[in-house]
C-alpha cells in the first residue's frame, strides 16, 4: 500500500482574539478560541471536526484557510506554510483551498445572479473568454445538480438546499484540492440534508477532494468522516479513525459526547450508559489550570488540575490528551472517580 500523502499539516495552531476594555480600549485579555492544536489531513480523506458550540471548530477551519492572521503555530498545505506566506503567495494558493459555509442564505450576495456568484472566483483568478466563462458556469451547475437554465436567476428564487449547491459550485470553480465544510447542512431541512451530504461525497470521489468537515452532529460525522477529531475549549482532545473513535472512545469527553448519541448497533447501545456532563463549558477567555476538561470530567484526578495533558499517540493512529491514558499516571493515588 502506498503511504498516504499529507495534504495539510497543522502544528500547535493558536488563534486568540483580543478582548479590549476600559476607556482606552486596551487589550485586557484574549479569547483562546483555538489554543494549540496539531493534526494532519491526508489527501482524499474527510477529517470530521466535532465538539460543542463555541469550542473553536469554525475558528480552526477559518484559520486553516488563513481567513485570520493566526496567533501562533504553523499550517503546511502541500508543504507551504500558509501562516507565513505573503499576500501574493496567498492569492496564488487561494484556488487550492475553499470553504463551504453553514448558511447559504447569508453567504450568497442577494443582488448577484447565480452565474455571477459562481463565476466570482473565476473572474478574480482566471482570464476566461465570455464563452469559456459561460461554459464553465454551466459545467459547475451540472456538477452540483442545478439546472443550468437557471443561471440568470437570483439566490432568493432557490430553496435552501439549492442555495447550498450554489455555494458548493462556487467553491469548486477553481478546482480546489481542499475544502473546509463548516456545518454545510446544519441550516437545511432534515429531508434535504442527506442529498447535500451525498453530493459532497460524490464530488469527493469524482474530483479527489479532501475535506475538513465541521459539525456538531456526531451521527452525521460518523457517516461521512474517515477520521474524527474532537475539540473541547480550543483544544483537540482526541483524534482517531472513525471506527475506533465510535467503538472505543478513549477520552472521557468523547465518551460523554458519544453516550448521548443513539448507537445503531444494539449490542453497543445495550452496554452503554448515558453520561450527563454537569457544569458549564468554561470561558475560552479564562480556561482552567491544567487540563481544560478538568472542571467537568467524571474521572478527574489531582494531576489534571495541575498539568495540561500532552496530546499524543496512545495507540497506532489514535491520539488523545488525557492523564488517564498516560501509563505513568494510571494506578497512582489521588484519583477521585
Ligand atoms: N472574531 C471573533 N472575535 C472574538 N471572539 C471570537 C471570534 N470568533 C469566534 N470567537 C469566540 O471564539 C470561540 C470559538 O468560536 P467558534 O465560532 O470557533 O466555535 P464553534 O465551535 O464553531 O461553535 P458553533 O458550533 O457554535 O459554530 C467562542 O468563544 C467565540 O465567541
Ligand atoms: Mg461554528
Amino acid at each position: 500500500m502506498s503511504v498516504p500523502h499529507k495534504l495539510v499539516e497543522v502544528r500547535d495552531l493558536k488563534m486568540h482574539f483580543p478582548i479590549r476594555g476600559g476607556l482606552l480600549q486596551r487589550v485586557v485579555g484574549a479569547v483562546k478560541a483555538v489554543d494549540g492544536v496539531s493534526f494532519d489531513i491526508y489527501q482524499g480523506e474527510t477529517l470530521g471536526l466535532v465538539g460543542e458550540s463555541g469550542c473553536g471548530k469554525s475558528t480552526c477551519g477559518r484559520a486553516l484557510l488563513r481567513l485570520y492572521e493566526v496567533t501562533g503555530g504553523s499550517i503546511l498545505i502541500e508543504g507551504k506554510d500558509i501562516a507565513e506566506v505573503n499576500a501574493e503567495e496567498l492569492r496564488q494558493m487561494r484556488p487550492t483551498m475553499q470553504m463551504v459555509f453553514q448558511d447559504p442564505q447569508a453567504s450568497l450576495n442577494p443582488r448577484m445572479s447565480v452565474a455571477n456568484i459562481i463565476a466570482e472566483p473565476l473572474d478574480e483568478h482566471m482570464k476566461l473568454s465570455k464563452s469559456e466563462r459561460q461554459a464553465r458556469i454551466a459545467e459547475l451547475m451540472d456538477q452540483v445538480g442545478l439546472n443550468r437554465d437557471f443561471a440568470n436567476r437570483y439566490p432568493h428564487e432557490f430553496s435552501g438546499g439549492q442555495r447550498q449547491r450554489i455555494g458548493i459550485a462556487r467553491a469548486l470553480a477553481l478546482n480546489p484540492k481542499f475544502i473546509v465544510c463548516d456545518e454545510p447542512i446544519a441550516a437545511l431541512d432534515v429531508s434535504i440534508q442527506a442529498q447535500v451530504v451525498n453530493l459532497l461525497e460524490d464530488l469527493q470521489d469524482r474530483l479527489g477532494l479532501t475535506y475538513l468537515f465541521i459539525s456538531h452532529d456526531l451521527s452525521m460525522v460518523r457517516h461521512i468522516a474517515t477520521r474524527v477529531a474532537v475539540m473541547y475549549l480550543g483544544k483537540i482532545v482526541e483524534l482517531a479513525p472513525r471506527a475506533a473513535l465510535y467503538s472505543t472512545p478513549q477520552h472521557p469527553y468523547t465518551q460523554a459526547l458519544l453516550s448521548a448519541v443513539p448507537d445503531p448497533d444494539p449490542a453497543i447501545a445495550a452496554n452503554r450508559h448515558r453520561q450527563i456532563l454537569t457544569g458549564d463549558v468554561p470561558s475560552p477567555a479564562n480556561p482552567p489550570k491544567g487540563c481544560n476538561f478538568n472542571t467537568r470530567c467524571p474521572k478527574v484526578m489531582e494531576i489534571c488540575r495541575q498539568k495540561d495533558p500532552e496530546f499524543r499517540e496512545v495507540s497506532p493512529g489514535c491520539f488523545a490528551a488525557c492523564h488517564l491514558l498516560n501509563d505513568d499516571q494510571n494506578n497512582k493515588p489521588g484519583r477521585v472517580t
